[in-house]
């Protein structure tokens, strides 16, 4: 293992998962995980016409790195893979074995503490309201040269929030231990001091 500083961080679409997981990861030198990506990867290949199964088992690191994992349609179709109990069995040992890495792991997604990492020392989960996440995401794509509107972007979130939490297998939920953080009018370094402190607190508790 790796001495257990495994970080959970899970919350809804565009919460700041991946903002928070990436700051901690580089303050403490561990390695980060954006497990999305590995839904968005997959959707990338069923909107291709794949199996979503046989995509989700054949995952290699080379389909992490397309370009259009981010595009709100991929978001969609991942949501809609990540209901299929074989797609995220398939998944599963990757991210367990990422988690446990010599030096520390930072993982975000959904279901880290919940499901992937039920153990894990630090838990975070990261809210914000669904018109402020929007918004987020929206300057971010924006920023990109995506052309899309606000209004797609609040549905986009609105209805992957809702499947992601509705469904039977790893439904979007805080961890009975996890730390909740809600971020709608909070500065991304607040959030970010935060899970540091949380972390640092875990390690000297530890000696
Ligand atoms: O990983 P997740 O989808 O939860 O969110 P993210 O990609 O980390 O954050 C979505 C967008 O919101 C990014 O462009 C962040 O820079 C931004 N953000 C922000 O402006 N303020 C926050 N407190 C959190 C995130
Ligand atoms: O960045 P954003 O929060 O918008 O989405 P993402 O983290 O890239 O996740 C895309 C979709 O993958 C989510 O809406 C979930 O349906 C699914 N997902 C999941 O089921 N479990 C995870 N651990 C991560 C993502």
């Amino acid at each position: 293992t790796n001495g257990g500083m495994t970080v959970a961080i899970d919350g809804p679409a565009a919460a700041g998962k991946g903002t928070v997981a990436k700051a901690v990861a580089t303050h403490f030198g561990f390695a980060h995980l954006d497990t999305g990506l590995l839904y968005r990867a997959v959707a990338a290949k069923t909107l291709k016409g794949m199996d979503p199964e046989e995509a989700a088992r054949t995952l290699a690191p080379v389909d992490l790195e397309d370009p259009s994992l981010r595009d709100p349609d991929v978001a969609q179709e991942a949501s809609k893979v990540a209901v299929i109990p074989a797609v995220r069995a398939a998944l599963v040992r990757f991210q367990r074995s990422f988690a446990t890495r010599a030096g520390g792991a930072v993982l975000d997604g959904r279901d880290i503490g919940t499901v992937i990492c039920p153990d894990a020392p630090v838990k975070l989960f990261i809210t914000a309201s669904p018109e402020v996440r929007a918004q987020r995401r929206f300057a971010e794509l924006s920023g990109k040269g995506i052309e899309i509107t606000y209004e797609i972007v609040l549905d986009d979130v609105k209805q992957r929030d809702m499947r992601d939490m509705s469904r039977d297998q790893a439904p979007l939920k805080p961890a009975a231990d996890a730390k909740q953080i809600d971020t709608t009018e909070m500065a991304i370094e607040d959030a970010v001091a935060a899970a540091v402190a949380l972390v640092e607190a875990k390690q000297a508790e530890r000696g």
